[in-house]
């Protein structure tokens, strides 16, 4: 398939245009939204939809998010709007938190996998939005990486991932908060299914307690059914070992100086993330460093990119756990998924 690629700032009209046009057509369209790229396809059209699942290489039983343009192009999505949805999307729609509840007949299977129920989105990135307006449709858009591997959040990842698989990619450059949109299921108890850049303590200020699906920290237990089917599958792996270290600033990068030596000294080759509080731990081995641990969401904007661009030439990368509040909690959940679970402590 050719692929033809848009600039979202000098061909910005063009752009959205020709991708409106792809997706009431039944094809495929990266766009940038403020989280990651997405993989968008027409949301009601359920054959355009099974397009994105073969794509990526998805497994069929991992439903998608709709992405709409303005907030009440949920209303014919959803079986009605709870109280709670109410309030949520005024505090925080446009931007990057998926609620999840009762889907309508409107809503094809391919989309919900089968489920009863539907997420829906209403991104905040200008392109994101001059393209699901100009589709004129709601777009079911999982992140535009094959399966498996870290989202992209920039244009190369994009490509590497999807050319001559989709119709139309535009180039939106860098994606600003770096990790997917919180997922957040209003069906009982509102739980996060998936932690982001609207964090658990912004929610609780709008509805009051919510919980958090075990499933965000820990692996999935073996007889455990997950309540967000993409809990089930290895994600963010990219191409070489991640190993967390956990503790203060100080015993995780001692643990990581510890580990980097007898790694190097197996004739593994080392990277280490490292962060701008702890970089003077690491004198005279490889590091990078990914952000500030005070400011989780620098470490949230860097993560994937530099999981994709640091593991080509490694066997194995270190990374410093943070305090898993506030962004932190979103960080800790890809990088231990990035993981699989591999962690150190004292
Ligand atoms: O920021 C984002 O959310 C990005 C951009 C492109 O908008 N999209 C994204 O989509 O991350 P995806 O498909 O990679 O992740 C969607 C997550 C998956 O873990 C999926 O299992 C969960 O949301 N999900 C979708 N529909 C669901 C539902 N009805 N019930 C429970 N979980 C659901
Ligand atoms: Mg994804």
């Amino acid at each position: 398939m050719n692929t033809e690629v848009f600039n979202a700032k000098t061909q910005k009209e063009n752009g959205a245009t020709v991708a409106g046009r792809v997706i009431r057509a039944g094809g495929l369209v990266v766009f940038p939204t403020e989280t990651v790229y997405g993989l968008g396809a027409n949301g009601l059209d359920g054959s355009a939809v099974s397009k994105i699942f073969e794509a990526k290489g998805r497994p069929g039983d991992n439903p998608l998010i709709l992405h709409i343009a303005k907030k009440s192009d949920v209303k014919p999505l959803w079986k009605h709007i709870p109280d709670t949805a109410r309030r949520l999307m005024d505090a925080f729609w446009p931007g990057p938190l998926t609620l999840v509840y009762l889907k309508s007949d409107l809503v094809p299977d391919e989309v919900s996998a089968g489920l009863d129920t539907v997420a829906v989105r209403m991104p905040e990135h200008k392109t994101a939005l001059a393209v699901i307006r100009a589709a004129g449709v709601p777009i079911a858009a999982p992140s535009a990486n094959l399966s498996g591997k870290p989202s992209p959040t920039r244009l190369e990842h994009t490509l590497e991932d999807m050319q001559g698989r989709v119709d139309v990619i535009i180039d939106g450059g860098d994606c600003e908060i770096g990790v997917e949109s919180t997922v957040l299921s209003l069906v009982g108890k509102p739980t996060i299914l998936r932690p982001g850049g609207i964090t658990k303590e912004m929610l609780e200020s709008v509805i009051g307690a919510v919980e958090v699906a075990s499933a965000v920290l820990n692996p999935l237990g073996e007889n455990e059914t997950a309540a967000s089917p993409g809990m089930k599958y290895r994600h963010y792996a990219p191409s070489c070992d991640v190993v967390v270290a956990v503790g203060s600033a100080k015993t995780a990068a001692g643990l990581i100086c510890r580990e980097y030596q007898k790694a190097e000294q197996e004739g593994r080759s080392c990277k280490i993330f490292a962060t701008v509080q702890t970089k003077n731990y690491y004198n005279g081995k490889k590091y990078v460093i990914i952000g500030d641990r005070d400011m989780p969401q620098t470490l949230c904007a860097s993560l994937f990119g530099a999981l994709r661009d640091e593991s080509d030439d490694t066997d194995i990368i270190f990374a410093e756990g943070i305090p898993e509040d506030g962004q932190g909690l979103a960080y800790m959940n890809r990088l231990l998924r990035a993981s699989g679970f591999t962690v150190i402590k004292h």
